[in-house]
């Protein structure tokens, strides 16, 4: 615990990695098109299955078979309904997708398959050791959308957004860079509002309630997303933008 109270970050991984059995044809996809998208495991991978030696940066815009403009990171992807839609609309754009759940890589594999996205690369698990391997200034975006929320106060360690995480996507996003999060649980928005918009280089850009309780207009509804509009609970979707490196306060 630090001296503001917030809880130590917890870095050991608590969510699924497997669920049911997969489907054949996702299967399929694991042998043939996964080895082709998967980055390299961290450094710091905690199954001591490394492949980049610490201290290895990766130049993101060269991880795709041709030229991108720019590179957007999604944390937690889930069955990649938004990183697959927002893939296909920005064809420009590299994507970079982190989930370490199987069932959910399998559902986003079928979705590269079938539309054949080819501006999307895979980190299998834990996003957090990854990150380590990225250059200053790299990603224009950053989606972190329904994440885990673990509302107990004990577990709030294990959330992503945590002063130490917000520094690293501080780190990684270009000047005027966008941070996404969306939630519905309220307990996990008033902890982002509570650390982000006071880290120095976030600004929260909502002028009023419009902005947090609609979806951006370019984003498409997710699996998460689509479960607490059916069971009644309003989304929140906050903004924040990177602030310029020579203004950060
Ligand atoms: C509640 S689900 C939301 C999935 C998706 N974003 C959606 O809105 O439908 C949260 C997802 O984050 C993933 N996740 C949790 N911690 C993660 C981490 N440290 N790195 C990458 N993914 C993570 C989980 O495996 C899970 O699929």
């Amino acid at each position: 615990m630090s001296a503001d109270n917030t809880p130590a970050v917890d870095t050991r991984f608590y969510g699924r990695r497997k669920g049911k059995r997969l489907k054949p044809m996702q299967e399929a996809l694991f042998e043939t098109l996964f080895p082709r998208l998967v980055l390299p495991r961290a450094a710091k991978d905690p199954y001591g299955k490394a492949e980049l030696a610490e201290g290895v940066v990766l130049d993101p815009m060269a991880l795709f078979p041709r030229p991108v403009r720019a590179v957007w990171l999604e944390i937690g992807y889930g069955g990649g309904e938004h990183m697959a839609a927002q893939a296909a609309a920005n064809p420009d754009v590299g994507f970079i997708g982190a989930e370490p759940f199987l069932n959910g890589i399998g559902k986003l594999l079928r979705k590269v398959d079938a539309q054949g996205l080819d501006n999307i690369r895979l980190y299998g698990d834990d996003v957090r050791p990854f990150l380590d391997h990225l250059p200053d200034a790299c990603l224009e975006k950053v989606f972190l959308l329904f994440p885990d929320p673990w509302p107990k106060a004990r577990h709030a360690g294990r959330r992503f957004v945590s002063p130490h995480n917000l520094d690293v996507v501080a780190r990684l996003l270009v000047d005027g860079g966008e941070f996404r999060v969306a939630s519905d649980d309220m307990t996990y928005v008033r902890w982002t509002l509570r650390h982000a918009p006071v880290h120095p280089a976030f600004q929260w850009t909502a002028q009023g309630p419009s902005d947090w309780r609609t979806r951006w207009p370019d984003a498409i509804e997710s699996r998460y997303e689509a479960k607490a509009l059916r069971q009644g609970r309003q989304p929140k979707y906050l903004q924040f933008l990177r602030r310029p490196r020579d203004t950060e306060g």
